[in-house]
């Protein structure tokens, strides 16, 4: 008996700690699969499992604020290399093939993902009239 609550006790503790790093929840083609698992590794912690942000300090970036004309691959690197005020530099924990493979995995997120920019809205508001 004192053996089977230890088990339990301990299984309850494991999967707490593997429950604390977050899991990406998306399915993604092969090609992005890389830059999803960087993205896990580097970025997952602050940004959200699938760059949603959501309950997190760090802005998910599965929005029209980052897509490629709002926010360009160049400035995704100097952010990651650099940081910002509030964001510490990533320099030391990705190189710059894994960055290019995160860069792609996140457009191709943010492409799925079918966000509606402000030129959508007002070309409804145009078909419309
Ligand atoms: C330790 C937490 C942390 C990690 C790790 C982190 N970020 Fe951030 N990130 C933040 C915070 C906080 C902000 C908001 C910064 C601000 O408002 O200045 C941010 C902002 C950003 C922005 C927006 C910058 C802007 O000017 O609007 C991008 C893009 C970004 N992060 C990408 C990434 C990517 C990609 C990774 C992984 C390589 C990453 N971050 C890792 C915390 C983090």
């Amino acid at each position: 008996m004192k053996y089977i609550e230890r088990n339990l006790i301990l299984l309850i503790l494991l999967s707490s700690v593997t429950a604390c790093s977050p899991q990406p929840t998306k399915e993604v083609p092969q090609e992005f699969k890389k830059g999803q698992e960087y993205f896990h590794r580097v970025c997952s912690n602050c940004h959200g499992s699938d760059a949603m942000g959501a309950n997190t300090k760090a802005p998910g970036l599965i929005d029209t604020d980052y897509i490629e004309n709002a926010f360009s691959d160049d400035e995704f690197r100097e952010t990651i290399l650099n940081g910002t005020d509030k964001m510490p530099p990533q320099k030391n924990n990705v190189k710059a093939d894994e960055i290019t493979e995160i860069i792609k995995y996140l457009r191709y997120s943010q492409k799925v993902a079918d966000l509606v920019t402000e030129e959508d809205m007002a070309e409804e508001e145009e078909s419309e009239n």
